[in-house]
């Protein structure tokens, strides 16, 4: 029998660091392999709509009423519309509504005494749980909102991603933004993204940042934790996601129609990473994107679990990339309208 000295004697030879190596690097591409594998079985395709998905319900004179909404409709009334997904929101939601409609009335009516209403909210409740619906109708039934404040509810939850994108394929307006329910984004500096918005037929994607504020209190104070993943992500997106741009994950984005049709009828990710995805096929199509800093403020109870969604986002990233860099996902070609 050998003996122990033996034994270390060996593990310290030549071979057996060829050896290590060999296999650390087996063990890692069986990982990747692995990772790979798993990715390529699991569907990520866009989820079908279920039926009854695309009733939404809204309040006039006080009562609830029901319609269904249509894919990719014209109305060159509404000159905005603004989407905002919705998971368990109903502590927030609301303020964030008034300061919305507040802006709303102000800049999205046609001139006159009694003009009409030049916007519509769709807010798309994710499978909430809790009364963010009832909130919602209640408030837009104080103000008499009718059908300018719509609700859509989906019957089986997608995530931020899925719920814009259900949002932007119904959206009517010349211009759609989408916006966070929980009110960090200052809603009227929309119309600092509007000035940058390209006045022609194509127009383009402005999108809000927090970029300028990465070293200021807001973001200092912030957790350790959350500011470590912050970072990292950051990097990983330099190495993965859309270079160019210092802030891709901020919600609080603005489309033209001809941006957002392009883009959201071609969207596969529906997590919190959607982002990434949208800004790569604004690329794709050759749409302008301009980064306008804006003012935010951090809201807390975030819906995010740290460390789960973290990987998640990490994972779906690379699903991103290595399926338009292989063709799998086909690259839309750039058009004109
Ligand atoms: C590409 O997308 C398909 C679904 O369309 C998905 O199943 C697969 O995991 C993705 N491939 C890679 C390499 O991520
Ligand atoms: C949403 O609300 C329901 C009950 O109101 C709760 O059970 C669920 O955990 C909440 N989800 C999140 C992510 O907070
Ligand atoms: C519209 O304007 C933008 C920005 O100036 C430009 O990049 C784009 O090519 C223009 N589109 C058309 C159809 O002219
Ligand atoms: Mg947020």
């Amino acid at each position: 029998m050998p003996s122990f000295e033996n034994l270390s004697f060996h593990i310290e030879g030549p071979t057996s660091m060829f050896v290590s190596i060999v296999l650390s690097s087996c063990l890692l591409g069986l990982f990747f392999g692995v990772l790979f594998y798993t990715y390529l079985t699991r569907s990520h395709c866009p989820r079908k709509q279920i039926e009854g998905e695309n009733r939404c319900v809204y309040t006039a004179n006080g009562r609830k009423k029901y319609m269904t909404l249509k894919k990719n409709c014209d109305d060159d009334e509404i000159r905005l519309t603004v989407i905002v997904p919705a998971y368990n929101e109903s502590d927030r939601i609301v303020d964030m509504l008034k300061e919305t409609v507040d802006h709303l009335e102000k800049h999205y009516r046609s001139l006159g005494d009694r003009g009409e209403r030049q916007w519509e909210v769709l807010v798309i409740d994710d499978e909430s749980t809790d009364s963010t619906v009832d909130s919602v109708l209640r408030f837009s039934s104080s103000l008499d909102l009718g059908d300018h404040v719509r609700v859509c509810s989906l019957k089986k939850n997608r995530g931020k991603g899925g719920a814009v994108t259900w949002g932007m394929l119904h959206a009517r307006g010349q211009y759609a933004i989408f916006a966070d329910a929980d009110g960090a984004s200052r809603f009227s500096d929309i119309e600092r993204l509007f000035e940058h918005m390209p006045k022609n037929a194509t127009g383009g994607v402005v999108i809000g940042s927090r970029a300028h504020m990465v070293n200021t209190e807001a973001v200092v104070k912030r957790s350790f934790i959350r500011n470590f993943l912050m970072h990292s992500f950051h990097k990983l997106l330099q190495i993965l996601g859309v270079r160019e741009i210092g802030d891709t994950q901020c919600g609080f984005k603005l489309f033209s129609r001809f941006a957002y049709r392009n883009i959201y009828s071609k969207m596969h990710v529906e997590g919190w990473i959607f982002d990434i995805e949208v800004l790569t096929l604004a690329r794709f199509l050759q749409l302008p994107i301009y980064e306008i800093p804006i003012t935010w403020h951090e809201v807390g109870g975030s819906k995010m679990t740290l460390l789960k969604d973290s990987i998640r986002m990490a994972i779906d990233l690379l699903v991103i990339r290595l399926n338009y860099s292989f063709g799998i996902w086909e690259r839309p070609k750039p058009k004109y309208a």
